[in-house]
């Protein structure tokens, strides 16, 4: 006896991307107002010149719904026809269930498979590779992918080595069947030997039982990660532009995961692109989203008119774990 098995679509690709961006704006002045730093330390040394953090009101399941609607509108798709939902976040606070099945019922993906994916900055990517899978090989006909945090909620605001950094923020795009390529092969993958560079100060347990009660937040030994983001990464993004069949000088734009600008222009020197390449800068008017940087910078570039319809772009999403995933898509 043999099992039937479900086939799809040739070729996937990305439909429609959208963003939310919290209202209140947050500026290097009101950062240093915490730590002792400046706002010409934090601009060289990061890119960042403001963020973004929510508010009571903005919260993980409202910035996702918000950046999910704009990108289901775009795509032209009905959202009843979306099969699965993916939300890759690191800061929904409820261990069950999870924020996707809310966020499923609220844009009108009734019934649709809906699960979160903790891959930290890399997160999007993972969603993305898994959004195509299932394309292909009929697991779903159209996916909505998501990338939210509320980082403020879990960063220390006296801590100078991450209060200047990260920041809120929800992405989202539909992958569907498309008659051309659309997404190349993810190149993807992990280092838990360096799980200690990123991490939770405290378990919840240990925070919550400590003497005085508070919540975990986040601590990075950001040098070392530095270092790995601009060399290492480099390299898996260089894999990943050439398994989708491109030269550098192919590729019409790069959206790596918005870290550092820094880390982003190591990174472009390291791959070789050629000048003309449009680069995603989103970091200076963001700061750090994890997974949500790469496509709230892929809407600002379109949004922008910087990048165009069609055009080719190498994104490559890193963080936390560590973890990486990066892959070519085709802008929609
Ligand atoms: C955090 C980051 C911006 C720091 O930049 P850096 O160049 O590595 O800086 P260092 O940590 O080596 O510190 C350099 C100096 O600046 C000082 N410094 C650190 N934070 C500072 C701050 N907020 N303001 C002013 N000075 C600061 C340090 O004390 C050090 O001083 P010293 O030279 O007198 O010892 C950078 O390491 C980074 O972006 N890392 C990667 C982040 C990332 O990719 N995360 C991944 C996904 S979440």
């Amino acid at each position: 006896m043999t099992l039937a098995i479900s086939t799809g679509a040739p070729f996937s690709a990305v439909l429609g991307i959208g963003g939310y961006r919290p209202r209140r704006v947050v500026d290097n002045a009101e950062i240093c107002t915490l730590i002792d730093s400046s706002d010409e330390w934090i601009q060289t040394r990061s890119g960042i010149r403001e963020r973004r953090w929510a508010g009571d009101d903005e919260t993980v399941q409202m910035m996702s719904v918000a950046a999910a609607r704009k990108a289901i509108d775009r795509s032209g798709v009905d959202a009843a026809r979306i099969d699965a939902v993916i939300v890759a976040t690191v800061t929904h606070l409820y261990q069950t269930p999870a924020i996707a099945t809310a966020i499923a019922a609220e844009v009108g993906a009734v019934g649709a498979a809906a699960f979160d994916v903790s891959a930290a900055c890399a997160g999007f990517c993972y969603g993305l590779a898994m959004a195509d899978s299932f394309v292909r090989t009929g697991t779903a006909g159209h996916v909505l992918v998501i990338g939210v945090e509320r980082l403020s909620d879990l960063t220390n605001r006296e801590d100078r080595s991450t209060a200047f950094l990260f920041a809120d923020g929800a992405g989202a795009a539909v992958v569907g069947p498309s008659d051309q390529p659309g997404i190349g092969p993810v190149v993807w993958g992990s280092d838990g030997d360096q799980a200690g560079l990123i991490t939770q100060t405290e378990s919840w347990d240990a925070a919550m039982e400590a003497e005085t009660p508070h919540w975990p937040t986040l601590r990075m030994d950001g040098n070392p990660v530095f270092k790995w983001a601009s060399y290492t990464m480099a390299k898996a993004a260089a894999e990943a532009l050439s398994r989708a069949g491109l030269r550098p000088e192919d590729l019409d734009v790069f959206v790596p995961h918005q870290a550092n600008m820094r880390i982003t222009d190591a990174m472009f020197r390291a791959l070789k692109l050629p000048s003309d390449v449009v680069i995603a800068r989103d970091i200076q008017v963001q700061g750090n989203t994890s997974a949500a940087s790469i496509p709230l910078a892929i809407e600002a570039l379109l949004e922008s008119g910087e990048a165009k319809t069609g055009q080719t772009a190498l994104i490559i999403g890193f963080g936390a774990g560590l973890v990486y995933a990066g892959q070519v898509i085709v802008l929609p």
